[in-house]
């Protein structure tokens, strides 16, 4: 791996021209690192669209950006439960009439370390079922449009990608014998990752523009840790942010927003911060473990998604 490109500080908001005319779809924007990168993007004039579960808090995440940005600021929501595909579906079906391009769709939200294990309204392990089965569709019905505009998909993933099993658990997607609150989370962002690098080799096949980049937050000072979380994580975790090994929501936010707007970057890259353990520091590349793209495992697990969401991903 090469030095950083973007130099010491690292890519930086800094980087991005203005924006007017662009428009980001973001995933779980009403907070954390979504909410950030909307901020971000908002303020170099582009447009954005939450694509968010609840209203309430939606609508108050709007008000705060438009009391930021100004009333004029080109933000909205749509409403968009990733645990049930027929919202997925209804959302998908929204964005295509009401929103003209895609500039980037920036694939954000999750849950994650849940302590029990719990199922999404279509019976699938719901951190899999969210994070991965959930973005699966949503990119799939969203992929022409974004392929019109020539333009990205970003997937947000975790370095937890490399904790957990460090494979596909096909024989037991749902996690069935071995529900761990950690492992299973880490299997799903492992899923999403391999569809990003998967759906980068069926679009070479194509001649359609759309590029897809994956990076992670490092560690960052956000929601993810909930209620339903073990209580041990959640001490840990409210610890560990107390400290400077853990980063705002706002740094977190920029390897997405980096992914979505940076021109030259790699593909087959992952982005993020690249300090200590790849928690916080400056962003730009970092190590990315050769099983996330073991070439049988990708194809195995998109043909179950293709299957398990019940649409042929037709590129
Ligand atoms: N924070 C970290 O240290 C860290 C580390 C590694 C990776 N990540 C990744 O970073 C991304 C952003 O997470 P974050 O840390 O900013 O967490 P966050 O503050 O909890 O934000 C997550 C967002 O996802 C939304 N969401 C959850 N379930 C959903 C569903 N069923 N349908 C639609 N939206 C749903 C949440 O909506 P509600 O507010 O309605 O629940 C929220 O807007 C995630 O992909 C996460 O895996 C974070």
């Amino acid at each position: 791996m090469e030095k950083n490109k973007f130099g010491k500080q690292g890519w930086t908001p800094e980087r991005i021209g203005n924006l007017n005319g662009k428009t980001y779809v973001i995933t779980g924007a009403n907070t954390g690192a979504g909410f950030e990168a909307s901020k971000i993007l908002l303020n170099k004039g582009a447009q954005v669209v939450m694509l968010n579960r609840n209203e309430k808090k939606s609508n108050k995440a709007i008000d705060d950006l438009k009391g930021q940005f100004g009333s004029d600021a080109k933000v909205s929501f749509i409403k968009m439960d990733l645990a049930e595909l027929s919202s997925v579906r209804n959302a998908g079906k929204e964005v295509n009439e009401k929103i003209p391009n895609i500039d980037a769709l920036i694939c954000n939200a999750a849950v994650a370390q849940i302590a029990k294990q719990n199922f999404t309204s279509d019976g699938f392990e719901r951190n899999l079922g969210i994070n991965h089965y959930g973005h699966f569709l949503l990119v799939n019905l969203l992929f022409d449009k974004v392929a019109q505009s020539k333009g990205r998909i970003v997937v947000v993933a975790s370095e937890g990608y490399k904790m957990g099993l460090k494979t596909i658990q096909f024989e037991d997607m749902n996690f069935d014998k071995n529900y761990h609150p950690n492992n299973t989370y880490c299997h799903s962002k492992l899923a999403q990752m391999m569809f990003a690098y998967e759906l980068q080799n069926r679009i070479k096949r194509t001649n359609k523009e759309v590029k897809a980049y994956v990076c992670h937050p490092g560690a960052s000072k956000t929601s993810l840790i909930r209620k339903d979380s073990p209580l041990i994580t959640r001490v840990m975790w409210s610890i560990m942010s107390s400290l400077p090994i853990v980063q705002s929501a706002e740094k977190g936010a920029y390897p997405e927003v980096m992914c979505a707007t940076e021109d030259g970057l790699d593909q087959k890259a992952y982005y993020g911060p690249t300090g200590r353990m790849y928690w916080t520091g400056p962003v730009g590349e970092c190590k990315l473990e050769p099983f996330v793209q073991d070439k049988t495992i990708m194809e195995k697990l998109w043909t179950i998604s293709e299957n398990q969401t019940g649409q042929k991903f037709q590129l």
